[in-house]
């Protein structure tokens, strides 16, 4: 987690980085800090809280004068949000800033103690500064010193480094943590991520494990880990300065909501080749999936309830079994897997730790790995087998909604594939599958339309609720975990999502008139029993708030409120029944004045265990 950023250029630095940063807070809120070279020497501004308590601070105190600098906005992992725990943190000459975690920093803090150094915060980060000073010391070279270092670190970590003896200069290092070198007209940057860049330049270069680059007036430079020079391959960002704004949205949720339609137009047509999915760019060989034994969905959190639509939409077309793993159980559970086997890894990020342990665990096990992952180039992108990259654009809200979307369209387009492969669907039905998955851009948008009124309605029933339960069964249970995890991440109210059927084993002797239950009821097989179901909670005072189709009759004995969304072919619903779920949570979030796009205690890049 944590953002870093940094620049060297002809513009206001301390703007610069602040802006940039503003880009980064959806990677954590903890604190911000700054330091920019001025009348030579280092000035750093830092304080706890979000990049908003720096800004005013900075006009109260004034602000760093400078054209070079660096920043940070930290999700906290050693030492509580203070602002002593803030970064940059510093040695005598040298000054840093740090995304990752230095497993090892206790023992080298310890050598550091015994060589006469002390320390100030609670943080790995500043074991790491005043390491680079050490060696800098010793060696009097920054890069000599830089790469001395790193090689006493174990843990991962992108830094943006300053020394005082080099002014206007930025040296940066990373591994395992991601970092861009963004190119500009006389101007170059670094960044966490490439949309904290993209107002002043779409080129930037992918700077690889232990890879150093120096940012200097002289432009940018970059040497391996032995100090060789080496040549980057220049890539440029498909998208503009609008795919990280707002937008006039008043929350960047709402705004991705409605992005959704493009989103998922931008992941499939592409795809799409005489009417059937083409997945041959993405290095998927149709042969392979024929063969295909078992498939693993292993991923974390929302991109974890993605894999569980895909598990009931492979298992009921292809035919195939398909385990849906968190990631971090995967990685520990010392799972049973073989060549034979297929490891979906989904990422919104591409840079989850544990979804990235559970590729390279599968990977040593001979599995093959399909990534599906919406940051171009991140890791997890890099290092899979086969990739099929979902065209969300940047995501900044932490809670996920249109990588979720176009999550669902691929496990789509590869479950039609599989089933076609597998031959459980002949080519008739393998494209009508596909177009009605091209039906779907134009129906989430009408959804979005029809359902926002409802959803206000229903949130302003949730939002002095304790707590509540999301009910369904099948592809609509796998919604409802969807829907509960958006609900609590943003509004704080705690909810469950259950089984329907599973209900009266224990949880149903929660059910009191106090605690709401949202049943989701859209599958036609299933209907009348999660009716049942929904009945057995009314009977005991529960207020029902129901997802179903158009077509459905709902008496009030079943329901209190009920959202209809329109009639579709069922197996595509969760595309659309997903919507209310995500108006809902976002209304409740708002009524209850939470911070929508940045909810507490989280960040969006969850790069640690
Ligand atoms: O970047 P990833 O898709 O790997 O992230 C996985 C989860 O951390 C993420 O989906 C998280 O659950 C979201 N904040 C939920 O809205």
């Amino acid at each position: 987690m944590c953002g870093i950023v940094g620049y060297v250029g002809h513009r206001d630095c301390s703007d610069v980085l602040v802006n940039a940063l503003s880009h980064l807070e959806y990677r954590g809120y903890d604190s911000a800090g700054i330091a920019v070279f001025e009348n030579g020497d280092i000035s750093v501004a830092k304080t706890k809280g979000k990049l908003i308590n720096l800004t005013e601070k900075m006009k109260k105190e004034g602000k760093p004068k400078g054209i070079a600098g660096i920043g940070h906005t930290r999700w906290a992992t050693h030492g509580e949000p203070s602002d002593i725990n803030s970064h940059p943190h510093s040695g005598a000459k040298v000054t840093l800033v740090h995304n990752g975690i230095i497993e090892n920093y206790k023992e080298l803090k310890d050598f550091l103690i015994k060589n006469g150094r002390t320390f100030v915060s609670d943080t790995d980060t500043e074991v790491v500064a005043q390491l680079v000073d050490h060696y800098y010391d010793c060696i009097n070279d920054p890069i000599k010193a830089i790469i001395r270092t790193t090689q006493d670190l174990r843990g991962s970590f992108a830094l943006g480094i300053i020394f005082k003896d080099f002014p206007d200069t930025v040296f940066a290092i990373r591994r395992e943590s991601p970092l861009v070198i963004g190119v500009g007209e006389g101007e170059s940057f670094i960044a966490s991520d490439v949309p904290a860049i993209i107002e002043y330049t779409k080129n930037y270069y992918l700077l690889e494990h232990d890879e150093i680059a120096v940012l200097s007036k002289d432009g940018i430079k970059v040497y391996d880990s032995h100090y060789q020079p080496i040549v980057k391959t220049l890539k440029t960002a498909d998208w503009d300065v609008n795919a990280v704004g707002k937008c006039g949205y008043p929350h960047y949720m709402i705004k991705e909501i409605n992005e959704q339609p493009t989103a998922i137009k931008n992941t499939v047509t592409p795809r799409i080749k005489d009417g059937m999915p083409d997945l041959s760019e993405c290095n998927i060989d149709p042969d392979f999936l024929r063969k295909v034994k078992n498939i693993f969905i292993v991923a974390c959190g929302t991109a974890m309830h993605s894999g569980m639509v895909g598990k009931y939409v492979m298992e009921d077309i292809a035919r195939t079994p398909v385990t849906v793993d968190i990631a971090s159980e995967f990685r520990y559970r010392n799972p049973i897997i073989s060549s034979g086997d297929l490891i979906i890894i989904v990422s919104q990020s591409g840079e989850t730790a544990d979804s990235l342990a559970a590729m390279r665990l599968a990977k040593s096990k001979g599995a093959k790995t399909l990534a599906i992952v919406n940051a171009m180039g991140s890791t997890i992108a890099r290092e899979a087998d086969m990739l099929i990259y979902t065209h969300a654009g940047p995501e900044i809200s932490v809670a996920s909604t249109k990588a979720y979307m176009v999550q669902l369209s691929v496990m789509y387009l590869f479950a039609f594939q599989l089933a076609y492969a597998k031959g459980t669907i002949d080519e008739q039905k393998y494209k009508y599958y596909t177009s009605k998955l091209l039906e779907t851009p134009d129906l989430v948008k009408d959804v979005i339309e029809s359902t926002t009124e409802m959803a206000q309605k229903i949130s302003t029933q949730l939002v002095s609720a304790d707590s509540l339960l999301y009910i369904g069964r099948g592809l609509d249970y796998a919604l409802s975990m969807e829907g509960s995890l958006k609900l609590k991440e943003i509004s704080y109210i705690h909810s469950e999502s259950y089984a329907a059927g599973e209900l009266k084993h224990g949880t149903i002797s929660l059910i009191t008139p106090e605690m709401p239950v949202i049943a989701v009821a859209t599958q036609s097989a299933l209907y009348e029993k999660t009716v049942s179901n929904i009945k057995e909670v009314k009977a005991r005072g529960a207020k029902v708030i129901m997802i179903c189709k158009e077509s459905d009759n709902v008496g009030e004995d079943v329901a209190d409120f009920v959202l209809k969304i329109p009639n579709f072919e069922e197996i595509l619903l969760p595309m659309l029944v997903c919507v209310p779920l995500q108006l809902i949570a976002y209304y409740t979030s708002v009524q209850r004045g939470n911070d929508v796009d940045q909810p507490r205690n989280l960040a969006k890049s969850v790069t640690v265990e």
